[in-house]
């Protein structure tokens, strides 16, 4: 089928990576592959590709690319059955690790790799660096195990959870560390760019968003600020758009049998406002609460860890004046603004003086933030 004189070097480069890099390199736990066809025209073949049975792929991939290290952004080349077609490496997890019997091969296809609205998200986050929670981070560990072994859930798997909370309480932050965390693809949407100029183009988002997830299950959907398009339906008469859309997500949100393991996650400010059929899909709402004294304190000192300057600054005041806060408040409005400070006052410690200012220059009206979503 192919001439011995093709490209032979292609193959010799993936492999020699793989033997240099294999004393400090970790052993890949799930890499996502794109077919992007072959290098060159080669007319006994069709440039297109099709995987009618995903589980056998994964097998047949495994067994040939043993040992090779996968770099996010490289490629990789059948040697097999269709010589020299490529696949471009969209993630690997970790990246730049081996590809072990253990590994998860996972592909995808042109429309989810390069399309806007749906991404698959990568992160350094980890679970354990979200300080509380306790409620949320035992949902993920369900999700863990259902993803491990689903047939010992059946009718009981996990489907759709409901996370909703003030702005800036760890919400994406918790999906992105799952995402990190848990060997599978994980697709976000912002509800918001749902919303499009044509009728018709949110309901076709969503229905691809489902179709892909399904295509690569076990997988995770995460449609993050939902509230913006699974609006109460009060308010859908104003957006004749958004009830299409709200239709389209229960027909999939149902279309999802026992077998499949999609995941959906969605994220909201005001669980209220949802959608009440919508709402009512989700098996689960976890609240995200605002950090208590205890958890402001692991906030602070957890983020003082990377502080690029020296302190002198008394955390148990910090703590205290920082009341009602969330953690991004605390992140971005308190330690990033008096870092800031610090540097533009030419020093080299942040003290309690650059808190002051920051509290001063935060417009946060601890009153405003409570009554908010009432
Ligand atoms: N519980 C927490 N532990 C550690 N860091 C936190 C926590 N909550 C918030 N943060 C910090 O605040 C940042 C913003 O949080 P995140 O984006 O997850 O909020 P959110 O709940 O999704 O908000 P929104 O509703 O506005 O989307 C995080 O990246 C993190 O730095
Ligand atoms: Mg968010």
């Amino acid at each position: 089928m192919k001439s011995e004189t093709k490209k032979p070097e292609t193959k010799n480069t993936t492999k020699k990576a793989a033997i240099k890099k294999t004393e400090n390199t970790k052993f890949c736990e799930v890499v996502v592959l794109k077919p992007v066809g072959y290098p060159f025209n080669f007319n006994l073949m069709e440039s297109d590709l099709e995987i009618t049975d995903i589980n056998l792929f994964e097998e047949y991939a495994r067994e040939q690319w043993l040992g090779i290290v996968v770099k996010e952004g490289s490629y990789l080349f059948d040697q097999k059955i269709i010589p020299d077609y490529g696949f471009k490496i969209i993630s690997a997890e970790p990246n730049e690790s081996i590809i072990s019997e253990k590994t998860k091969i996972k592909l995808i296809d042109e429309e989810i790799a390069t399309s806007n609205e749906i991404q698959t998200i990568k992160s350094n986050i980890k679970i354990s660096d979200i300080v509380g929670h306790e409620n949320a981070k035992n949902k993920t560990k369900v999700l863990r195990k259902f993803i491990q072994d689903p047939e010992r859930f059946g009718q009981w798997a996990p489907k759709n959870v409901l996370f909703y909370g003030l702005p800036g309480t760890g919400k994406t932050m918790l999906v992105k560390a799952l995402a990190n965390e848990l060997e599978v693809p994980l697709y976000l949407i912002k509800a918001t760019s749902l919303i499009g100029e044509h009728v018709g183009d949110g309901s076709s988002k969503i229905h691809e968003l489902f179709d892909k997830a399904k295509k690569t299950a076990p997988s995770i959907i995460f449609i993050d600020e939902i509230d913006a398009i699974a609006l109460h339906r009060s308010f859908q008469s104003l957006r004749g758009d958004v009830a299409e859309i709200v239709n389209s997500l229960l027909t999939e949100m149902d279309g999802i049998s026992e077998n499949k393991s999609v995941i959906t996650i969605g994220a909201t400010n005001s669980p209220k406002s949802l959608d009440f059929a919508v709402r009512s899909r989700f098996e689960e709402e976890i609240e995200f609460a605002l950090p208590n004294e205890e958890e402001r304190r692991l906030i602070f000192e957890n983020n003082l860890k990377t502080y690029p300057l020296k302190t002198d600054l008394n955390i148990e005041k910090l703590v205290k004046l920082t009341k009602n806060m969330s953690g991004r408040d605390i992140k971005e409005k308190i330690l990033k603004t008096a870092l800031h400070h610090s540097i533009s006052q030419d020093k080299e410690i942040v003290t309690m003086n650059d808190i002051d200012y920051a509290l001063k220059s935060t417009k946060i009206k601890i009153n405003d933030v409570n009554g908010m979503h009432e």
